[in-house]
C-alpha cells in the first residue's frame, strides 16, 4: 500500500517580470535567456508572502481532491526558505487547513523537495499512521537570488503547489540520492551578530556553478530515470508522461533525447514560471491534472535534481 494523488491546487504571485524588463538592470537579453534556458518569464513575489499564497494553493488541492481540511493528518511542506526561520511553515499552513492535524513537518531539500516529500509520505502511509496528506511546496527563490548576478537570477520565480495523497497504490517506485557537493550550488546561512563571529554573514544569497549543475543534471536524471524503469520492468516508451524538474529546457531536452521520447510526452511550463525549485513539479501537475491532460492509469514519472547535489525520481499511476 502507498497513496494516490487525490488532487491539486497551486498559486503564483500576481507579478509577472519578462526577460525584456530584467533587461533594464542587467546586461542580459530575452535572446540569450529564452534560448540557453526556455523562460520567458517569472512570477515574482512583492507585497504577498508564501502563507497567502499557500492558503490558496491548499484549499484548491483540498477541494480538488474533494475532502474537506479536517480530513488531513498530515502536512510537509518543502521550503528552501519559508517566510519565518521558525516556526515552520508546515505548522503555520495547519492553522487554515486543520489546527487538529496530527503530524507537520517542513524538508529543505531544494528542487528535489516535493519527490523526498513524496517519499516520506509513502513510508507513512505504509506504517497505517495517516490517511489523508497534504504536500505543499512552498518556494521564494527570487528573494534568495543576487540580483546584480546575470548567471543565475534570470533562471529562477516564486510559486506554491500542493497536492493531497490518499490512501491507495499509486505510487510504484521513489528513490532519493546525494552526490555531496556543496561547492557548485549553495545559499549560505546568515550568521547573525554574535560578537564571538570572526567572519559574519549578512547577504544570504545563491551561488551556483551552471556548467556543473548542468552535466550533473543530465547524467544523473537519465541515470536514475533508466534504474527506475528498470526496477519496475518497463521500458521508456512505458510511461505516458514525464515531469521533469523545470529548471532549464535544454536540460529537458537532453534527457528526452537520451530516452528516445516525444516532446509531447514532456511537457514544461518553465517557459511561463522558471525555475521554482520544488514547487516546479506539482505546479506542472496541477496545470496538466486541471486541463484534464491525463487519464487514468497513465504512467508518470517524475524527475528533480539540484542542492545537495541530489537526485530524485518516482513513478506513479494517475488514479484521477
Ligand atoms: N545574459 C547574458 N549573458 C550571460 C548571462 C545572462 N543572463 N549569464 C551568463 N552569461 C554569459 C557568461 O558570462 C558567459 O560569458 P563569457 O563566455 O564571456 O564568459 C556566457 O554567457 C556563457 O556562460 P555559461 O555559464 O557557459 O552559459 P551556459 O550555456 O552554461 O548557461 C546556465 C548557463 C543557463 C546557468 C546553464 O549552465 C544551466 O542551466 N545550468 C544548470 C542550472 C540548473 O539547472 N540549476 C537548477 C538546479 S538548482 C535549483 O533548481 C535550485
Amino acid at each position: 500500500m502507498s497513496f494516490s494523488i487525490l488532487g491539486t491546487g497551486s498559486c503564483t504571485p500576481k507579478r509577472k517580470v519578462t526577460n525584456a524588463e530584467l533587461c533594464k538592470f542587467l546586461d542580459t537579453s530575452d535572446e540569450w535567456i529564452f534560448t540557453r534556458t526556455g523562460i520567458k518569464e517569472r512570477r515574482v513575489l512583492t507585497s504577498e508572502n508564501l502563507i497567502e499564497l499557500s492558503k490558496v494553493a491548499c484549499e484548491n488541492a483540498i477541494s480538488d481532491a474533494g475532502i474537506t481540511g479536517e480530513e488531513i493528518d498530515m502536512i510537509i511542506c518543502s521550503t528552501v526558505r519559508g517566510d519565518f526561520v521558525s516556526p515552520s511553515m508546515s505548522c503555520i499552513i495547519a492553522k487554515d487547513v486543520n489546527p487538529t492535524c496530527r503530524y507537520f513537518y517542513d524538508m529543505n531539500m531544494g528542487c528535489c523537495g516535493f519527490i523526498s516529500a513524496l517519499d516520506l509520505a509513502v513510508s507513512c502511509f505504509k506504517a497505517g499512521k495517516v490517511k489523508n496528506v497534504l504536500v505543499v511546496c512552498a518556494e521564494s527563490m527570487t528573494r534568495l537570488c543576487d540580483w546584480e548576478d546575470r548567471s543565475s537570477c534570470v533562471l529562477f520565480g516564486d510559486a506554491v503547489a500542493a497536492v493531497v495523497l490518499g490512501v491507495g497504490d499509486s505510487m510504484l517506485f521513489t528513490k532519493l540520492s546525494v552526490y555531496p557537493n556543496s561547492e557548485h550550488l549553495n545559499i549560505p546561512a546568515c550568521t547573525g551578530n554574535s560578537p564571538y563571529i570572526e567572519e559574519r554573514i549578512t547577504d544570504s544569497y545563491l551561488t551556483m556553478n551552471g556548467q556543473e549543475v548542468y552535466k550533473f543534471a543530465v547524467s544523473s536524471i537519465t541515470k536514475e530515470a533508466n534504474e527506475a524503469l528498470g526496477e519496475l520492468k518497463l521500458s521508456p516508451n512505458d510511461i505516458s508522461y514525464y515531469l521533469m524538474h523545470q529548471a532549464n529546457m535544454r536540460i529537458v531536452e537532453a534527457v528526452r533525447n537520451r530516452l528516445n521520447q516525444s516532446e509531447e510526452k514532456f511537457p514544461c511550463n518553465m517557459e511561463r514560471y522558471g525555475n521554482t525549485s520544488s514547487a516546479s513539479i506539482p505546479l506542472l501537475l496541477d496545470e496538466l491534472n486541471k486541463s484534464n491532460t491525463f487519464n487514468k492509469g497513465d504512467k508518470l514519472l517524475f524527475g528533480a535534481f539540484g542542492a545537495g547535489l541530489a537526485t530524485g525520481v518516482c513513478v506513479l499511476e494517475w488514479c484521477k
